[in-house]
C-alpha cells in the first residue's frame, strides 16, 4: 500500500502558490483575456444578488407586513420578475464565458501536450508509464484549465457575495453581526486545521486513479496474453487489492475530514441562537425594526452557502495548481533526439553508411554495444544474426536516430547523421519491424503512411509489390476496408504485408528489416519473404533474420554476440571458419531441418 505513494507529485515549492500559478497559466490565458476577465466582472453583480434580496426583505416587512403600505405592494410581483430576468442573464452569460474561455485553455493546453509527447525520444516512452500520461491528458488537463477558471469565478462570486452581505449585516446591526461573525471565524478556522488532511487525500486520489487507469490499460493491450497464460485470477486479485486501498483510503480520509461539516454547523446554530436571544431585546427596546432584523436573518441564512463553499473553492483550487505543476512537468520536458543548429538535409546515399566505434548503453554505464565497425557499400545487403539479446535490433535502431550513440558516430557518406535534420534522414530509411503497429482506419490510409503525396499509381504498385493484391479483391471494400484498434482483424502475415506496403511506398534508399518474418508460419512466411525481396531490391539493406536461410545471400553477415561484433563475411566465408559462431548457429539450424525432415 504504502510504495505507491512515493513516486514524486508535483509538490507545491513556490513561495505564492497563487499568484505562481496564474502566471504559469497567463500564456494560455492571454490569447482570451477579454473574455475571461468579462466573465469575471460580470461574476461581481451575479455576487451582489444576494445582498440586494436581504436588503428588500427590510423595506418589504418594514412597509409592508408592519406600515401595510399598498402601493409598494403592488410593485412587489413586478420587482421580483424583473429581478429574476436580471439574475438569469447574467448567470448565463457568466457560466457561459467562463465556459467557453476554460474550454478554449483545456483545448489549447491538450494541444500542446500530445505535440510534446510527440517530439520526445524512445528512450522516454520505454520509461514511462502511460497510465500517468493518461491521465495527465485526461483529467489533469480539464483540472488545471476548467477548473481553475471556474473556480477563480466562484470564488469572487462567492467572495463578493459574503462582503455585500456582511455589509448587510452591518447596516441592520453591528452589534448581531459581531456575534454572527464570530462564529463564523471559529467555523471557518476549523476548515483551515484540516486543509494538510484535505491536500493529502487530493494527491493521493490521483495517485491511485493512474494507477487505475494503468490496470485498465493493461487489461486491453495485453488481453491475449492474459488469457494465454491465465492469468484473470491473479490480475483480478491485484485490482480488487488496489481497489481496497483505494476504499480504505478513501473511509481514512471521510474518518479524519467527515466530522468536519457536522461540527461546522453546530457551530453556526450556536451562533444562531446567540444571535435570537440578543436581537429579542433589542426588537422589544427599539434598537432595531422587523425590517432590520428579518433583512439581518435573511443575509445571515445566505451567508452561510458561500462561506461554507469557499473551503470546497479552496480545495479545488489546490487541486487545479496540483495538475498544472504536473502539466508543466511534462512542458518542460526535453527531447534528447533533435536537430541542432547547423544541420543540414540528407539528399541520398551515395557511397557508404558506417559505424565508427559505436558504443551504446540504455542506462548510463551499462554497454549493450561496444565498439561496433561496420561498412555497408550502398546498394549492398548486411546481415545481422547472434543469439537474441546480443543487441542487433539496438544496432539498427540507432540509424534512424531512435537513440543517439553513446560513443562513436555513424556516418553517412562519411558526414556524422547527427548532422542531418532528423526529418530529411528518416526519409531516407524504411522499417519493417516483426510487430509493426497499425493505426485506426483504413487499409489505404495505413499504407500511405509512408509517404503522405504519393499517387494512386504508387499505391497500387506498392500493394502488388508487397503481395497485398490477391488478399484485397477479396475484401468487399478492398483497400478502403476499415481496420480495428491496432490491425487486429487482419492475420499476422496480412500485417506484415500492409507494413511492407507502407515501406515500399515510401521509396527509401535505406531499408531495415528487423525479425519481418519471424512471426509468421512457413506459408506466410514464404509470401512475405518474397515481397521483402521486392523491398529490398537496389536499395542499402540491413536485416536482422532468426531463420538463417533468409540471410545466405547478404553481401556481408555480421555475427554480434553480447554487444560485440564476433564474426563478419559472406555466408561461405564464416562457414569455413573452424568452430565459428557463424557455422555453430547454421549447422544448429540445419541439424534442427534435418530432424524434422
Ligand atoms: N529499450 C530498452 N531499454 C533498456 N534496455 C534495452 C532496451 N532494448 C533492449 N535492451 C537491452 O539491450 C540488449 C540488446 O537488446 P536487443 O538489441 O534487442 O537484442 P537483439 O535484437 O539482438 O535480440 C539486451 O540486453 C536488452 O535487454
Ligand atoms: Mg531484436
Amino acid at each position: 500500500m504504502k510504495k505507491i505513494f512515493t513516486r514524486p507529485m508535483g509538490e507545491l515549492v513556490t513561495k505564492n502558490p497563487f499568484v505562481d500559478n496564474y502566471k504559469k497559466m497567463w500564456p494560455f490565458v492571454k490569447p482570451y483575456w477579454f473574455r475571461a476577465m468579462l466573465g469575471l466582472l460580470l461574476a461581481l453583480p451575479v455576487g451582489a444578488l444576494d445582498a440586494t434580496v436581504a436588503m428588500f426583505m427590510k423595506s418589504y416587512t418594514d412597509d409592508v407586513l408592519v406600515a401595510k403600505n399598498a402601493t409598494f405592494a403592488a410593485y412587489i410581483p413586478l420587482l421580483i420578475i424583473a429581478f429574476v430576468l436580471v439574475q438569469s442573464v447574467l448567470t448565463y452569460l457568466v457560466k457561459y464565458l467562463n465556459s467557453w474561455v476554460g474550454n478554449k485553455i483545456t483545448l489549447d493546453v491538450r494541444k500542446k501536450l500530445f505535440r510534446k509527447l510527440l517530439s520526445m525520444h524512445s528512450g522516454y516512452f520505454d520509461t514511462t508509464d502511460s497510465g500517468f500520461i493518461m491521465l495527465r491528458y485526461n483529467n489533469d488537463a480539464d483540472t488545471a484549465c476548467n477548473g481553475l477558471i471556474n473556480n477563480l469565478r466562484m470564488m469572487v462570486t462567492r467572495v463578493f457575495s459574503s462582503v455585500t452581505l456582511i455589509f448587510v449585516l452591518f447596516y441592520n446591526s453591528w452589534q448581531l453581526t459581531v456575534i454572527a461573525v464570530g462564529a463564523f471565524s471559529v467555523a471557518g478556522a476549523l476548515i483551515f486545521i484540516v486543509r494538510r488532511k484535505l491536500e493529502e487525500l487530493v494527491r493521493n486520489t490521483v495517485v491511485i486513479n493512474s494507477i487505475a487507469m494503468r490496470a485498465y490499460n493493461e487489461m486491453f493491450n495485453g488481453n491475449r496474453t492474459v488469457a494465454a497464460y491465465n492469468l484473470q485470477d491473479d490480475q483480478e486479485r491485484r485490482f480488487n487489492q488496489l481497489m481496497d486501498d483505494v476504499f480504505n483510503l478513501n473511509m481514512g480520509m471521510v474518518k479524519h475530514t467527515g466530522w468536519l461539516s457536522p461540527v461546522m454547523h453546530f457551530i453556526v446554530s450556536l451562533g444562531l441562537a446567540l444571535v435570537f436571544w440578543q436581537s429579542s431585546s433589542m426588537i422589544v427596546n427599539g434598537t432595531i425594526t422587523s425590517g432590520n432584523f428579518t433583512s439581518f436573518v435573511a443575509a445571515l441564512l445566505m451567508l452561510y452557502t458561500p462561506v461554507k463553499t469557499m473551503g470546497d473553492n479552496y480545495v479545488d483550487i489546490k487541486k487545479a495548481f496540483l495538475a498544472i505543476d504536473r502539466i508543466f512537468e511534462l512542458f518542460a520536458l526535453k527531447t534528447e533526439i533533435s536537430d541542432k543548429p547547423g544541420t543540414v538535409t540528407l539528399t541520398g546515399v551515395r557511397k557508404d553508411i558506417r559505424f565508427n566505434n559505436v558504443s551504446f548503453a540504455y542506462k548510463p554505464g551499462v554497454y549493450v554495444l561496444k565498439d561496433i565497425n561496420l561498412t555497408v557499400p550502398v546498394g549492398t545487403t548486411v546481415a545481422l544474426v547472434g543469439n537474441s539479446g546480443g543487441g542487433k535490433s539496438t544496432v539498427v535502431s540507432l540509424l534512424p536516430r531512435f537513440y543517439n550513440v553513446t560513443k562513436g558516430s555513424i556516418t553517412i557518406d562519411g558526414v556524422n547523421i547527427e548532422n542531418f535534420t532528423l526529418k530529411s534522414l528518416r526519409d531516407h530509411i524504411s522499417v519493417v519491424f516483426q510487430d509493426n503497429f497499425l493505426f485506426t482506419g483504413s487499409i489505404r490510409d495505413n499504407i500511405m503512411i509512408g509517404r503522405p503525396g504519393a499517387t494512386e499509381k504508387d499505391l497500387q504498385e506498392a500493394v502488388k509489390n508487397a503481395h497485398l493484391d490477391d488478399f484485397i479483391r477479396t475484401l468487399k471494400d478492398g483497400l478502403d476496408t476499415e481496420l480495428g484498434e491496432r490491425g487486429l482483424t487482419l492475420s499476422g502475415g496480412q500485417r506484415q504485408r500492409v507494413a511492407i506496403a507502407r515501406a515500399f511506398i515510401r521509396q527509401a534508399p535505406i531499408v531495415i528489416l528487423d525479425e519481418a518474418t519471424s512471426a509468421l508460419d512457413n506459408k506466410s512466411e514464404a509470401i512475405v519473404q518474397k515481397a521483402l525481396d521486392n523491398l529490398t531490391k537496389n536499395r542499402t539493406v540491413f536485416v536482422i533474420a532468426h531463420r538463417l536461410s533468409t540471410v545466405v545471400n547478404a553481401d556481408k553477415i555480421v555475427v554480434l554476440n553480447e554487444g560485440h561484433i564476433v564474426e563478419e563475411g559472406t555466408h561461405d566465408q564464416l562457414l569455413q571458419i573452424p568452430n565459428g559462431a557463424y557455422a555453430s548457429l547454421y549447422n544448429a539450424q540445419f541439424k534442427h531441418k534435418a530432424q524434422h525432415a
